[in-house]
């Protein structure tokens, strides 16, 4: 059997550090699974809580021009008519003849290294490219909608089919009136959301990354159409100061100005930031400047007067949009892969070294940030334990953990990186001090009990 690249190992060694540390489980897993869907586990829950609550203050609340929604999951069918997903936001799918595996022509090009890659307009011959499971013949690619169909209501007809949202940002485009009326805020103005959204993607993969429901961050922001220009590029150095504070490599970062046939329908401008992943160099996000395309749709359909009135000048016109979109599940991926690190470390026994892993999330993102580890299990420790975790959770996420020696309980906190292990020993019962251990330097320092929460909130403000 070939061996694994090291790109196949860390994909392989991400995956299972977070099904058995608690961040990531398959679906359904006591059925057999559900084609790559995922569960987030305790852990995982708590770092996506912790980069939405970032997300939210970098993109929302630390500036004057952006409010907050979080529009339906289900719209009216009629949003997805105008938006142009119901005819066009489709992925061209052909399908072996022989075994029936079913895959994206684009995708299947692209293994191939073919250029130039699939498009609409000018299908390629497919004939030289057989199916990757079976070698059998493939058909000839057809359109297929990404959209997920549902029914609202009891009767399962055409009157009552809906679709769950394949982007969110319809939900902000039919709210711009309420927003405007309810906010009293003037253009530039941006509308910000956080939430699922669901694609029938043909075929899923790479853990995380390729999955049927995720979760997107994006905003809308609505300029005057000659300053769209100047809106885009701060937006783009806003994602790249984001970046920084995942602490995703600057490194694996790249810039992909997208040609014409590769953009969106709606788009005039696309930059996509591309994330270098151990299964190649893929998009983690899209800056797209829409135009008035959406804006102009939903005018056009709903018969609604979308237009802004300058209050300076009275002049009318549609907005133009300026939209940064940032997928949650790739952003995870990305951040868990920056953060993980394999490097030797001394044992107990001295002069030698064992491998550990660790987790270097940045601070304020780990889901654990400080765990309090009782020496041994007996009564007045762990009262003392129990004392300590009780007053520390109040400020930070806390964690006791009483089980396995205190090495593999370091190892443990490493794995899942927690920033700081408060150790209580037998003379914390009498001098009333803590060993307080550092992830990223493994440095030990002793602190008063009554100290502790001061020190840790100087060690996360820096
Ligand atoms: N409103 C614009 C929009 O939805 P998009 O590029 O189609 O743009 C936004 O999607 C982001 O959502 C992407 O940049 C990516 O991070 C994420 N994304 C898209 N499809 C995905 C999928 N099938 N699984 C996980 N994340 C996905």
């Amino acid at each position: 059997m070939p061996e694994n690249t090291p790109e196949e190992n860390l994909m392989e060694k991400i995956t299972n550090l977070a099904k058995t540390r608690g961040f990531i489980f398959p679906g359904s897993a006591i059925y057999g699974g559900l084609a790559n869907s995922w569960d987030y586990g305790p852990l995982g829950v708590q770092l996506k809580n912790n980069i939405k609550a970032l997300w939210w203050k970098h993109f929302v609340t630390s500036r004057t021009d952006m409010v907050g929604l979080d529009p339906a999951i289900i719209m009216n069918p009629k949003v997805w008519e105008a938006s142009g997903h119901i005819g066009s936001f489709s992925d061209p799918l052909v399908e072996c003849k022989k075994c029936h595996h079913r895959f994206r022509a684009d995708h299947l090009l692209e293994s191939k290294q073919l250029e130039p890659g699939y498009e609409k307009e000018k299908p390629v011959d497919l004939k030289n490219v057989n199916c990757p499971k079976c070698e059998g013949e493939l058909t000839e690619p057809r359109d297929f909608n990404l959209l997920f169909k549902t029914f609202i209501g009891a009767v399962e007809d055409d009157q009552s089919v809906a679709y769950l949202r394949g982007e969110i940002a319809q939900g902000m485009f039919v709210n711009l009136k309420n927003v405007l009326q309810t906010s009293r805020k003037r253009l530039p103005l941006g509308i910000a959301a956080i939430g699922k959204a669901f694609r029938n993607e043909i075929t899923t993969g790479n853990f995380i990354f390729r999955v049927r429901e995720f979760e997107i961050m994006e905003l809308e922001y609505f300029v005057k159409e000659d300053e769209w220009e100047k809106h885009f590029d701060m937006w783009l150095e806003s994602m790249k100061d984001w970046l920084s504070k995942l602490g995703v490599d600057e490194k694996k970062l790249f810039f992909n100005d997208l040609s014409e046939k590769d953009r969106a329908h709606y788009s005039k401008k696309t930059i996509d930031i591309e994330y270098e992943y151990p299964f190649g160099r893929k998009e983690l996000y899209g800056l797209a400047y829409r135009t008035d395309y959406d804006l102009k749709k939903h005018t056009e359909h709903s018969g609604e007067d979308l237009q802004y009135t300058d209050p300076e000048t009275g002049e009318k016109f549609l907005p133009h949009i300026v939209e940064p979109s940032m997928g949650l599940d790739r952003t995870i991926l990305a951040v868990l892969l920056s953060a993980y690190n394999e490097e030797e470390a001394p044992t107990a026994n001295k002069g030698e070294t064992e491998k550990r892993i660790v987790m270097k999330f940045p601070k304020y993102l780990a889901p654990i940030q400080v765990a309090v580890l009782p020496l041994s299990k007996k009564q007045d420790l762990v009262e003392l334990t129990n004392d300590v975790a009780q007053k520390l959770s109040e400020d930070f996420v806390t964690e006791i953990d009483v089980t396995q020696s205190i090495g593999k309980r370091y190892r443990r906190q490493d794995e899942i990186g927690t920033p700081y292990c408060v150790t209580i020993d037998f003379d914390s019962l009498e001098d009333k001090k803590v060993t307080v251990r550092d992830r990223d330097t493994m440095e030990q320092e002793r602190i008063g009990v009554d100290e502790l929460l001061d020190y840790l909130k100087k060690q996360f403000a820096s």
